[in-house]
């Protein structure tokens, strides 16, 4: 129990920076770089001291450059960018309380994220069927627009729900006082059968997306998501020139809901034992630098705790 109520808080924003000596943490829009914050408004519908509200933004704002507003989704016949609560995110207004924050902190950019496990992840299928066909493409990049558009977003993030990997299996033995980790080989086939295509057709999605975006003068990022395995979903040296920034999120590898049996880091910094090699921070940050992604478009995301009770 104590686990999932850590994880869940854990999970409300994270902050990412990308340091230069210049950085100071009071005026963070003097230099170029960036710290990325994401609030996920399902902190909203939580009770007790999981909830988070718009309220407990102030305090992290000032230190953030970018705040993205987690999640919006994508409607799964029409394939078009849609708000995940219609009630909350419009008939309340919510979409723009968060965009008219720019006024309190001017020079701060508002994107919306798409995905993000939020939009069904049982049903994850609509995110690769969109990729597919030219026209659902479309559909999705001209509703985007128009959804960022239309509440003063400031541009796009896609936090695509790509296939995760498959949670590690762990077998107790007779003593029944050790486990014994088995590491099973998956290959990418058995996550994708058609990984090769859609790696394709995201780079497609995001260059159209880029292009049609610089054209409006909007934003767009990438977030990749935990355990979804970028060697096999991106492209990075062509993603990386249409993309302002990209965020690496470096945490719930391992959690209650994949791993029930099994406490854990919420975000390893370097490889442990018995674990895949690349179920770290550190793997992943090398693996879009080694790619050819530009250390100043690589964003670190870690967990933060909001402090509560003011
Ligand atoms: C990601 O895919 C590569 C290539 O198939 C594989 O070597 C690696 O172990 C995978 N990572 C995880 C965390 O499953």
């Amino acid at each position: 129990m104590i686990g999932k109520v850590i994880v869940a808080i854990a999970f409300v924003a994270i902050a990412a920076a990308q340091y230069n000596t210049q950085t100071s943490p009071n005026n963070p829009y003097s230099t170029s770089s960036k710290i990325v914050c994401y609030y996920d408004t399902k902190g909203n519908f939580r009770s007790g001291d999981a909830k988070f509200e718009e309220v407990y933004l102030t305090e992290p704002l000032q230190f953030c450059t970018h705040l993205i507003y987690g999640f919006a989704g994508i409607n799964p016949t029409t394939y078009k960018a849609i708000p995940l609560s219609e009630q909350f995110d419009v008939i309340q207004n919510h979409y723009r309380d968060i965009t008219n924050l720019k006024r309190r902190y001017p020079g701060l950019k508002v994107l919306l994220s798409i995905g993000g496990q939020r939009d069904d992840p049982e049903h994850s299928e609509k995110y690769l069927k969109l990729l597919e066909a030219v026209d659902t493409r479309l559909a999705f990049i001209d509703s985007a627009e128009t959804l960022a558009a239309s509440y003063g977003f400031d541009g796009i993030d896609l936090a695509w729900q790509f296939p995760p990997n498959k949670p590690k299996k762990i077998h107790s033995t007779l003593s029944g006082f050790w486990s014994k980790i088995k590491h099973t080989f998956v290959s990418p086939s058995e996550i994708d059968p058609k990984h090769a295509e859609h790696m394709e057709q995201f780079t497609a999605l995001v260059r159209d997306l880029k292009s049609r975006f610089a054209h409006k003068g909007l934003l767009l990022s990438m977030s990749v998501l935990p355990n979804v395995n970028s060697t096999i979903f991106h492209d990075v040296p062509k993603l990386a020139p249409n993309l302002d920034f990209v965020n690496l999120w470096a945490f719930d590898y391992y959690t209650p809901q994949r791993n029930p049996k099994e406490a854990d880091y919420t975000s390893p910094l370097h490889e442990l034992i018995d674990r895949k090699f690349d179920e770290n921070a550190n793997a992943l940050v090398q693996h879009w630098i080694h790619k050819g992604c530009p250390n100043n478009k690589i964003i670190l995301g870690i967990p933060t705790l909001p402090e509560h009770g003011k």
